[in-house]
């Protein structure tokens, strides 16, 4: 049997963790034969609702589930993390504005990237669910000046499955069909869920759908598909973005399938001409514990325009809690 892995969790006693800590203690993310270390973290007033989730966890019995420790602070929960899940976030109150979001969260996840840089695995790779996800994901790399930002993603793969999801709903195939699916830019509405390198059972997915239906109804209905599922369930998404975590996270520690794109939303290089400093989601493909951007692949006017969209959104996110970043070090870039 291998060594188990140590893997924090905040959020731990929240929705989407009440789906994403077993799947992860079944093997789902690191893997059938990988032992695993749960260190699970929440803000002191959960630890009662936490301790419920840790006596379940145990009760399911699983043979790869080593240990769960709880904390109720950070740097205790991060000591020596292999992988670090933030998924706890502020959520927005009653009144809130955007920008008010993006600067309680701003304060959360300085403290988080802090916490890494000091007491996490050198190694540690990090993935940001909370929202606003891609501007969190920032503010926790700058914090966290000792490792490198490309240790820090955050996740669109919730955005990539719902892209597949729903073309296969529409298109008749299932799934495993369908290949070259991209989301581009900031989990939010402005996301562009591209489809020009996508394919259904081999061939051109554009070919084979309608071109009216991919951008006046497919694009809007996977940039809004949050807002349509707090609508229907009063509740944001919480066992897809399990499944997604899930699924990003296996895919950078296990890599991508031979010949398939992913998205991860990873800091700007600079490819594509999108501002280098921002977290951004990009076509990429994993392996051996590493992603690297698909590159040369051809955008079109229609998807410049969406790409510059996103990434203006992202910039003014970035201006919103400018004042609250440290310094930029040449590892920043
Ligand atoms: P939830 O409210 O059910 O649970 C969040 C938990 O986080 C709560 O138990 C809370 O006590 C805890 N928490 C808050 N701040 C914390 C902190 N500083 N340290 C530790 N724990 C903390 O919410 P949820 O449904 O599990 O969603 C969690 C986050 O994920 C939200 O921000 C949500 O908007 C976001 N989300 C992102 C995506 C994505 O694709 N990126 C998808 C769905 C949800
Ligand atoms: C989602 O995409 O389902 C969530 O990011 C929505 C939200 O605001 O929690």
């Amino acid at each position: 049997m291998r060594r188990p892995v140590r893997i924090a969790v905040t959020g731990a006693a929240g929705a989407i963790s009440y789906s994403l800590l077993f799947k992860i203690a079944a093997g789902e993310m690191m893997g059938k034969d990988q032992p695993v270390i749960l260190q699970l973290i929440e803000l002191p007033h959960a630890m009662d609702s936490l301790r419920g989730v840790a006596m379940e966890l145990m009760d399911c019995a699983y043979p790869l589930l080593h240990t769960i420790t709880l904390h109720d602070n950070v740097e205790d929960g991060f000591n020596n993390a292999h992988y670090a899940l933030l998924v706890g976030a502020k959520p927005r109150g009653p009144g809130m504005e955007r920008s008010d979001l993006l600067e309680e969260n701003a304060a959360i996840f300085a403290r988080q990237g802090k916490a890494l840089n000091d007491y996490a695995n050198r190694d540690v790779k990090v993935l940001i669910t909370g929202n606003p996800a891609n501007t969190n994901a920032l503010i926790a790399s700058r914090n966290a000046p000792d490792l490198s930002p490309s240790q820090f993603t955050c996740l669109t793969r919730l955005d990539h499955n719902r892209a597949k999801g729903i073309l296969a709903n529409h298109s008749g195939a299932t799934t495993r069909d369908i290949g070259g699916i991209m989301i581009w830019g900031n989990h939010s509405a402005t996301q562009y869920p591209d489809l020009h390198q996508a394919t259904i059972l081999g061939k051109p997915a554009l070919s084979q759908i309608d071109t009216a239906w991919y951008r006046d109804e497919f694009i809007p209905k996977v940039q809004k598909r949050g807002a349509e599922i707090i609508e229907a369930r009063g509740l944001s998404s919480a066992a897809s973005a399990a499944q997604a975590i899930v699924d990003q996270m296996r895919d950078w520690v296990l890599g991508t399938e031979p010949g398939e794109i992913t998205s991860m939303g990873i800091l700007s290089d600079g490819s594509y001409g999108i501002t280098k400093g921002i977290f951004f989601s990009f076509p990429v493909r994993c392996n051996y514990g590493r992603y690297q951007i698909v590159q040369d692949i051809s955008v079109n006017e229609f998807g410049r325009k969406r790409l510059t969209e996103t990434e203006e959104e992202l910039l003014e996110e970035k201006a919103v809690v400018e004042h609250l970043l440290p310094k930029e070090t040449e590892a920043s870039h």
